[in-house]
């Protein structure tokens, strides 16, 4: 039998509202593999975030979350995360049409601040311009590290008890979930990672505290709606206890 699970999530077996995570990691190799520059790598990733979106509905995915550009990396060269920075605003561009049309409503999470204030206004933009839709969540980790969220987290409560809008005692795990930047999101179900490597990086490390982990050894250039599905047919296996027993 299935366990009742936490708040914040949805049971894949009654729904198809379930929340996946995907580090997309792998691209850079995928390149490098064929001897091209890592960007090329990068902008055939983009292709496969396009399909993924486009295919979530049929795969039962409400809320996607990607990570695709963490706070570490920074230390990656100039020309990488320049290249990345625009491929991100190209995307938004590129595929703003498609999003209204598919009632994808998009979000981006991390800390915005020390990009570039196009990019930002650009995230402004889509986010606005997407709130009216429902039928996929699709929500794009930028400059985001699960630790700095919770830190930016932390110090927006205790803004709020410094104010006396909030009791120290009254923060609660829902007051935390909600400060954070997927405060309007459920907690994933399931985290897939890419690519072989088997951690977390720094991903939703409070969001993720009960999703089932699924790591594959396809690069993320390689990985289609079809990789997806025979991902989900496992996860869909997988007894999910929350800390019960079975009975
Ligand atoms: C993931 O692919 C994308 C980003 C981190 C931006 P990588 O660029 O990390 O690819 P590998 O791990 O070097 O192959
Ligand atoms: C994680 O991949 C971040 C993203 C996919 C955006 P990395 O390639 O940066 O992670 P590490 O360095 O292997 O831990
Ligand atoms: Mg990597």
């Amino acid at each position: 039998m299935k366990m009742d699970k936490p708040a914040g999530g949805s049971d894949p077996a009654l729904s198809n509202d379930l929340h996946v995570a995907v580090i997309m990691d792998g691209n850079g190799r995928w390149a490098q593999n064929r001897g091209w520059p890592r960007l090329v790598g990068h902008r055939k990733g983009a292709e496969r975030v396009r399909e993924l979106v486009n295919a979530c509905p049929d795969l039962g995915i409400r809320y996607l979350t990607l990570y695709a550009f963490s706070t570490e990396n920074w230390s990656r060269t100039t020309e990488e995360v320049l290249g990345l920075m625009s491929l991100f605003g190209r995307y938004i561009k590129r595929e703003a049409g498609r999003m209204k049309t598919e009632g994808v409503r998009m979000r981006i999470i991390g800390d915005r601040s020390p990009l570039d204030p196009k990019l930002q206004a650009l995230f402004d933009w889509i986010e606005a311009d997407t709130a009216g839709n429902d039928r996929v969540h699709l929500t794009v980790a930028i400059n985001y590290g699960g630790r700095d969220e919770i830190r930016r987290a932390a110090q927006s409560v205790a803004r709020a008890v410094q104010a006396g809008a909030l009791d120290a005692a009254a923060i609660t795990d829902q007051v935390m979930s909600r400060h954070l930047d997927t405060g309007a999101l459920p907690d994933p179900d399931l985290v897939v990672r890419t690519s072989g490597e088997t951690r977390v990086s720094n991903f939703l490390l409070w969001q993720a505290a009960y999703a089932e982990y699924v790591f594959t050894p396809v690069l993320w250039p390689d990985f289609t709606p079809d990789t997806m599905k025979t991902v989900l047919d496992g996860f869909a296996k997988r007894e999910r206890r929350f800390g019960g027993v079975l009975t």
